[in-house]
């Protein structure tokens, strides 16, 4: 089949010349309408030497299949073949008119945008790509439009401090803007409405400032509506954290409804003269009640506000390549045979997801609103009501099995304290203490830092070290055995340690 790629209105391109040899490979023929690539730097020239045939305006009526980025208005649906496919981002949600245009056009479209957040589809999702690439760029813009440095300096003329900013909604755009935010030597805060992205933001740097009032955790990847209470609590929030910062970027976003606003203007009219705020969920309403879509503002305060919503489109070459990557991935779920040829298979969740209209000889089914898909980051499913009695008796011999050998090795604890002198009873006091300190030490601490923590700390061992050689020549033989086995487990922990330390620096000295 004859896939075709026509020129956009933005600057992105819907197939790099990259992408036409993979999808030739796949058995297609590709063509590409004349100019397409232009503006992500691929002239029609490339694509020629990719396989494909630059073609003028009639590559909508003559591709069997048109893959863009935007929706096409309607004169271009107008001219697609009957039965022809459509794979664009076409926002089915938000869109009624336009599912029942292509319906009545007979017209099979592909959603691009309702792939399912699972982790077999994260290939082809393209709003985690641009979004991905869009965090970046809003980090940049904010660069460009802050009159200071990121990066906190301590120089001969004077102390320099970092810039500190403030994220809100870390979802892909937000986590992206927090790395590149970070890696710029800025103090980064964020919040997010589901508190399971917490980790997320401390991995990459963060520091993650909750919402008072819990959220419910996400079960499709995707925010939920907030209750009153949340929203007061999470507005006082935004308004506190937002006139501390020097950066405010806003990506919050719930799928199919207008972007909440979490920026009212007196929360703006509060931020210092000089501040930036990047609001990524411009083009869906806004997040700062402030926004103008696609244009850069600035308050009667000094506050620059930044409303692109081509933020993805800035890096028109990566993005287009990413995206483009997406298609072919998909197009690679379609032909399981290589033969050019795309099969539905509506067993598959994610071909089911995206499709929002079919097309046959005998008419179109609209196929949209299609069924909730549940991805892993789901909570734990609570458990089956009616649970097989003879599965779940192993897990129940096994959990009593389990008290039963904690309660034996308690009472062994109590009896060797007992049976001890008394001056030992003393170290075995200050071995709890120091259990107890050390557990709350070490869980303080975040994350990423555990493997460096566990591995440096481990050190520790060599007092147990110092300790078992004085005893190893005792002539209780008891103590000797017991010393010996210290001395082997201790020095297991101590050079073991410092082999994963050397390890972990390697990988950050890049081939060494
Ligand atoms: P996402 O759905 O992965 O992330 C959005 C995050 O916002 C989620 O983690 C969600 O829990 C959170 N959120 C929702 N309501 C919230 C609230 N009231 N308070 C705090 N957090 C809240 O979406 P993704 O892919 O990260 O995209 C974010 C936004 O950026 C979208 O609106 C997208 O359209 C936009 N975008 C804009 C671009 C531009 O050029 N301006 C480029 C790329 C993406």
């Amino acid at each position: 089949m004859l896939i075709g790629i026509p020129r956009e209105p933005q600057t992105l391109v819907a197939a790099t010349p990259d992408t036409v040899g993979k999808l030739i490979k796949l058995g297609y023929d590709v063509e590409v309408q004349s100019g397409a690539g232009d503006r992500a730097d691929h002239p029609d020239s490339q694509y020629e030497a990719a396989g494909a045939t630059v073609v003028g305006d009639d590559v909508w009526s003559t591709a069997d299949i048109i893959t863009t980025l935007d929706t096409p208005d309607a004169a271009q649906l107008a001219a697609m073949k009957p039965q022809a496919m459509l794979v664009s981002r076409l926002a089915p949600g938000r869109n009624d008119d336009l599912v029942a245009d292509l319906a009545a056009r007979n017209i099979t479209a592909l959603a691009m945008d309702t792939v399912p957040r699972i982790s077999r589809a994260q290939a082809m999702d393209v709003l985690s790509s641009q979004a991905n690439v869009g965090g970046y760029r809003a980090v940049i813009e904010a660069a460009n439009a802050f009159g200071r440095l990121f990066t906190g300096q301590v120089t001969a003329a004077g102390k320099v401090p970092p810039a500190t900013v403030y994220v809100i909604g870390t979802g892909v755009a937000g986590l992206a803007a927090i790395g590149t935010a970070s890696s710029m030597g800025a103090i980064v805060k964020a919040t997010d409405l589901r508190p399971e992205t917490a980790e997320q933001v401390e991995s990459m740097g963060a520091e993650f400032v909750a919402i008072p009032t819990a959220a419910e955790k996400s079960d499709d990847g995707y925010a939920k509506e907030m209750t009153d209470d949340q929203a007061t609590a999470a507005a006082k929030l935004y308004a506190e954290q937002s006139a501390a910062a020097d950066i405010v970027i806003t990506t919050a976003n719930i799928p199919g409804r207008t972007s909440p606003v979490l920026l009212t203007a007196a929360d703006v009219a509060a931020m210092k003269p000089g501040s930036v705020i990047v609001d990524m969920a411009a083009a869906n309403g806004g997040n700062c009640e402030l926004t103008v879509a696609g244009e850069v503002t600035t308050t009667d305060n000094g506050v620059t506000i930044i409303g692109y919503t081509d933020l993805a489109g800035r890096l028109p070459a990566q993005s287009s390549q990413l995206y483009g990557q997406n298609v072919v991935n998909l197009f690679k779920l379609l032909t399981p045979a290589k033969d050019g040829t795309p099969v539905l298979d509506f067993d598959d969740e994610i071909v089911r997801g995206i499709t929002v209209t079919h097309a046959t000889a005998s008419g179109t089914d609209i196929l949209w609103p299609s069924p909730p898909v549940k991805v892993s980051a789901a909570p734990a499913p609570a458990a089956a009501p009616a649970q097989d009695a003879a599965a779940s008796a192993p897990e129940e011999e096994k959990s009593s099995s389990g008290l039963w050998w904690k309660i034996v090795a308690g009472v062994l604890g109590v009896a060797l304290v007992l049976a001890s002198p008394l001056s030992v009873t003393t170290n075995y006091m200050i071995l709890m203490l120091a259990v107890v300190v050390g557990f709350y030490v070490i869980t303080a601490v975040t994350h990423s830092l555990h493997t460096p923590l566990m591995s440096e700390t481990n050190a520790i061992s060599g007092i147990i070290l110092v300790g078992a050689v004085l005893q190893v020549g005792s002539s209780n033989v008891a103590i000797a055995v017991l010393a010996f086995v210290a001395i082997v487990i201790a020095s297991i922990n101590i050079f073991g340690g410092f082999a994963v330390t050397r390890r972990m620096l390697a990988m950050f000295q890049g081939g060494n």
